[in-house]
């Protein structure tokens, strides 16, 4: 925490640790009045917390505690009845803030402490050691909050007014097959924010949104994220997502891509021992990079693209359309007025830059609180990630391999001049972070499986470290069946077959399978370009 909210000096420092809880725990409810915990209140809790060498899970708790006893004001009451509290909150708004008029130096309103029951069981003045604000004064100071139903289920996003007027069945409509799963909850799947029990509500939203499907449970990835945040899998075009996913694992098992990787490893390689040339210092940011910069590909991987080429495009224009239309629900505040984590992976990383710039264009500030951003199929250039980070108040974070092939050949008919994102740092402009997973990420479709661990590198809070262990344990499983698939090939190339009979062995569609499916290919490609010409 030091590191991100660097502490201020300070005499209250030095307080008893008791204490310094408590003005913590004040602030906090000082800030829930205000009827939202937007992502700047809480960078300004972070900073105090920071600035009073609070530990951070002391904070975490305390927004746990407050999640709860807030969630529990809700938990019996009828959406009619918050419909017509609404009506009486507005007309309240209107006085709210004239003198005299209730708040912290008004009279307590009625029912002797103002406090709704649950609030006042919960023990929400005092801090969990015994310290205690008194309860008219915890109630003066939550004001609103403390009586209104209605306030509290707009936090959450419940029945809230929207200012667009749009109803998230017009979001969902934009965005094929749109749903959000509760990450812990599975039984949960609606369309709106908050429909969940109330033992799941936080202060906080969290988003994760992927970037191709290869099983039917969207929230698998998520897993590892822990119970401090309210955590959503967020579903988009499942069906161009799982034919993204099918033709990935395709192109993955197959020998021509083992082959081709082996091809750009040896070259760039090559390049580096026999000619240290001024070119080969451009090429130092990997094989993937210099493969791209001189647009040259291993003949098996172009044959390749047919298979993946058309999933990816689709997914691209889709990733940008689901893009624009988050972005239009995190103005409308469908997830209440608290802040929102968008996280995501590959083709989902895209949907979450086209979101911030989305939101850069139309000057939406202070409404996302973190993103983080894993093989990010999008430009690199500081201009972008400067705009990106204009609409993100705490941290914008780039997590890059420079040996993700796959992410390179996919990405290369798109403007390369900018930059690729998940392959490179973000060079140029301060406040981006950028972590380097190229020791992690050898492969697009390993982000999947490291989510978990990735968060936990990056100083996540509240990360599951059992679901951490259990993902990397699937994946070194993976790993070691890959191997050994391509083990087998080799050994079939040791035993002189043929070129092409290494070929048919992959399990590329199946018209493919056949060697002379693949000359006929060939043929084809050759004659469809000289038609261009
Ligand atoms: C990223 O990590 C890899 C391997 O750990 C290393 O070779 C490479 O130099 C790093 N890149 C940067 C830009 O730090």
């Amino acid at each position: 925490m030091r590191k991100f909210y660097p502490p201020m000096a300070n005499t209250l420092s030095y307080l008893p640790m008791e204490k310094k809880k408590l003005i913590l725990h004040g602030v906090l409810l000082l800030l829930l009045s205000l009827d939202h915990y937007h992502p700047y209140s809480r960078s300004l809790v972070l900073n105090l917390a920071s600035s009073l060498h609070i530990p951070i899970h002391v904070l975490l708790d305390d927004e746990l505690r407050l999640a709860a006893a807030l969630a529990e004001t809700i938990k019996n009451v009828e959406p009619a009845e918050l419909l017509q509290r609404r009506a009486e909150q507005q007309a309240k708004c209107a006085k709210k803030w004239k003198p005299g008029s209730g708040g912290r130096s008004g009279p307590v309103p009625s029912g002797g402490t103002g406090l709704a029951v649950p609030l006042l069981t919960a023990g929400i003045g005092a801090i969990a050691s015994g310290l205690a604000l008194g309860t008219s004064a915890t109630a003066g100071i939550l004001g609103a909050v403390a009586e209104s139903s209605y306030v509290v289920a707009t936090l959450f996003g419940l029945y809230i007014m929207r200012p667009s007027g749009k109803s998230m069945e017009q979001f969902a409509k934009e965005v094929p097959n749109f749903a959000l799963k509760h990450v812990h909850d599975a039984d949960t799947e609606g369309i709106e924010f908050g429909k969940i029990g109330p033992e799941h509500r936080r202060l906080r939203a969290v988003l994760c949104i992927g970037g191709w499907m290869t099983e039917d449970d969207i929230t698998k990835p998520w897993r590892a994220l822990g119970d401090s945040n309210e955590a959503y899998a967020f579903q988009w075009d499942p069906e161009a997502l799982t034919k993204m996913g099918n033709a990935l694992s395709t192109v993955l098992k197959s020998a021509a891509w083992s082959l081709a990787k082996k091809e750009i490893i040896a070259r760039t390689s090559e390049k580096h021992s026999h000619a240290p040339e001024p070119h080969v210092v451009a090429n130092k940011a990997g094989p993937v990079q210099a493969s791209l910069d001189q647009n040259m590909w291993p003949s098996g991987l172009l044959r390749m693209s047919k298979t993946i080429d058309n999933p990816w495009i689709m997914g691209m224009v889709r990733a940008d359309k689901t893009g624009y239309t988050l972005a239009e629900m995190i103005m409308s505040k469908v997830h209440g007025e608290r802040g929102i984590t968008l996280i995501g992976y590959s083709l989902g990383a895209r949907v979450i830059y086209t979101c911030l710039m989305s939101l850069a264009e139309k000057r939406a500030f202070g409404l996302v609180e973190n993103a983080i951003l894993m093989g990010t199929p999008a430009p690199s250039g500081p201009l972008v990630w400067g705009t990106m980070k204009s609409v993100v108040s705490g941290r914008l974070v780039n997590v890059y391999s420079e040996n993700d092939y796959i992410l390179g050949f996919l990405y290369r008919t798109s403007c390369l001049q900018y930059g690729i994102a998940g392959l490179q740092r973000i060079e140029g402009i301060d406040g981006i972070e950028n972590v380097n997973v190229t020791a992690k990420i050898g492969g697009h479709m390993r982000y999947q499986h490291l989510v978990g661990s990735i968060l936990d590198h990056i100083g996540w809070e509240g990360i599951d470290r059992e679901v951490v262990a259990a993902d990397e344990k699937a994946m070194a499983i993976l790993e070691e069946q890959s191997r050994e698939r391509s083990e087998r090939r080799d050994a079939v190339e040791l035993n002189h077959e043929s070129p092409a009979a290494v070929e048919a062995e992959v399990e590329v569609p199946k018209e493919e399978k056949e060697p002379e499916g693949i000359i006929r290919t060939r043929i084809k490609k050759k004659k469809k370009g000289r038609g261009r010409k």
